[in-house]
C-alpha cells in the first residue's frame, strides 16, 4: 500500500500517484450519486449522460479533436489501440511502419495482424538524437504500400519525444494513416491532434492525465470504417438486433466506466488550471536534478535523447557491471522505499532497439509533478551509493 510518509514514488510512466485531491473526491462523489448513462430512468440516470457528454467534450477539447463523437471511451489505451489496429480491413499487400520503440500495447496487434493477414511491417530505425528515422519512413511510403503508420509520442523506456508532427506530414502526403500512442504524451507535452495530423489518437486516463485506472479512449478520424473489437448493449438503438455503426455508441459496448470517466475529466480539468507549460516545466527541472545527480556515477549508463528538452521526465539506466537493474530496484523498495520498475517494460522491442535484450533490461526511474526535488536528489545519492559498494556486486 502507498502511504506518503513511506515511499517516494518514481513509477509515473506506469501509473500516476498521488492522484490531484479533486480526482478522489470526484470519484468518490460519482460512485456514490451517478447511475449509469443510457440505462436508467430518472435525474441520476439523466444526469449521469450530461456529465458524460459534458467529459467527452472537454476531453476532446483537451487534444484538440475535431469532433468529440469520433472519440470513443474505452477501458484502456491498449484497448484503444487494439481496436485502431485490429480492427482495419487489412489486405495481405499492405503494410505497416511504426518505431523501434513500441509498447506491446502497439506492436504485439501489428505482430497479429501480419500474422492473420500476411500484412508487412516494418520498424523505423533509433537513434538517440532521431529517435524515429523519417528518411525510411518516406522510403517505404514512397512504396505506396503503407496503409498505418503507428507511433508512441514519447517512449515509455527512455522518454524520447518522436516527431509525431513530421510523422503526420509525410503521412498526409503519402495518403497513410498515422495512429499516435499517447500513453505517455497526453498531460505531460502537448498533444494537438488537428496540428499533428494524426487519423487515430490512443490514449490512457491513469498516466499523465491523472485519472483511475480502467479508462482511455481512441479518437478516429470522420470517415475511417473499423469493424468492431466487441459487440453488445450500447444503451442506445436498444430496438435493434445489430450493431447500430453509428460513433461513438458502436464501440462503447457494457455499462460505461462512469467513475474512470469522471476522474478522467476531472484530471483533464487539473491539469488545465495547473496547465501543462507547469507541469513540463517542472518535471522537467526534476528531471535534470535527476540526472545531474548521476553524472558522477561510474558505469552507469542513461539511455535516450541526451538532451533532456527533447525527452518526457523518464530515465532509464543500466550500472554495466556493478549491479543488475533488479537489485537495485529491490534495494531501493525494501531498503529504502523507493518505488521504481525494472525489467522490460512491456517494451522488448525497445530494449532490443537499445541493446538490453539479450540482457536483464534497464531500471526506470519515472518521475512526475508531485516528486519534489529534495526526493530526487535523494535518489540520486542512493543510487550512486548502492553502485558503489561492493556488496553491490556480491548480491548478484
Ligand atoms: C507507450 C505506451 N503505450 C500503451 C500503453 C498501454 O497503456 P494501458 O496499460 O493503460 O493500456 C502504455 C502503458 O504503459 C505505454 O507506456
Amino acid at each position: 500500500m502507498l502511504e506518503n510518509a513511506k515511499h517516494i514514488y518514481l513509477n509515473n510512466a506506469a501509473t500516476t500517484w498521488p492522484k490531484p485531491e479533486i480526482v478522489y473526491q470526484t470519484v468518490d462523489d460519482c460512485f456514490r450519486h451517478l447511475a449509469s448513462p443510457g440505462r436508467s430512468a430518472g435525474a441520476s440516470g439523466s444526469e449521469g449522460a450530461a456529465i458524460m457528454q459534458a467529459a467527452r467534450q472537454e476531453v476532446a477539447a483537451f487534444f484538440n479533436l475535431p469532433d468529440a463523437m469520433q472519440m470513443v471511451f474505452m477501458p484502456s489505451c491498449t484497448y484503444a489501440l487494439n481496436l485502431a489496429i485490429l480492427c482495419q480491413q487489412w489486405r495481405a499487400d499492405e503494410e505497416v511502419v511504426m518505431s523501434s520503440m513500441e509498447h506491446h500495447a502497439v506492436s504485439r496487434p501489428v505482430r497479429k495482424v501480419a500474422r492473420d493477414h500476411g500484412v508487412r511491417f516494418y520498424c523505423a530505425p533509433y537513434r538517440p538524437t532521431e529517435p524515429f528515422d523519417l528518411n525510411f519512413l518516406e522510403e517505404r511510403l514512397r512504396g505506396g504500400r503503407v496503409k498505418l503508420v503507428a507511433c508512441s509520442m514519447a517512449s515509455n523506456l527512455t522518454g524520447d519525444i518522436m516527431p509525431v508532427h513530421e510523422i503526420g506530414r509525410l503521412c498526409r502526403q503519402y495518403g497513410a494513416k498515422f495512429l499516435l500512442d499517447a500513453a505517455q504524451a497526453a498531460g505531460v507535452i502537448p498533444v494537438d491532434v488537428q496540428a499533428i495530423g494524426a487519423d487515430f489518437l490512443a490514449f490512457a486516463g491513469h498516466k499523465g492525465l491523472f485519472g483511475p485506472p480502467g479508462i482511455g479512449g481512441l479518437y478516429v478520424a470522420p470517415g475511417i470504417n473499423l469493424n468492431t473489437l466487441a459487440e453488445g448493449g450500447t444503451g442506445k438503438d436498444s430496438g435493434l438486433h445489430e450493431m447500430s455503426g453509428r460513433f461513438p455508441s458502436n464501440f462503447e459496448v457494457g455499462t460505461h466506466n462512469l467513475l474512470g470517466i469522471c476522474g478522467l475529466t476531472a484530471g483533464v480539468r487539473w491539469i488545465n488550471q495547473v496547465t501543462l507549460a507547469a507541469i513540463r516545466e517542472r518535471e522537467h527541472r526534476l528531471t535534470e536534478l535527476f540526472v545531474a545527480g548521476l553524472q558522477e556515477v561510474p558505469g552507469l549508463r542513461i539511455y535516450g535523447n541526451p538532451d533532456l528538452t527533447k525527452r518526457t521526465a523518464v530515465v532509464s539506466l543500466t550500472c554495466a557491471g556493478q549491479c543488475t537493474p533488479h537489485q537495485l530496484a529491490d534495494w531501493l523498495a525494501k531498503e529504502h522505499g523507493v518505488v521504481t520498475r525494472s525489467g522490460y517494460h512491456c517494451a522488448p522491442l525497445a530494449h532490443e532497439t537499445i541493446g538490453t535484450l539479450p540482457g536483464e533490461g534497464t531500471i526506470r526511474f519515472s518521475l512526475g509533478y508531485h516528486n519534489t526535488e529534495e526526493e530526487v536528489r535523494l535518489v540520486s545519492g542512493l543510487v550512486a551509493d548502492f553502485v558503489a559498494k561492493p556488496q553491490a556486486v556480491a548480491v548478484r
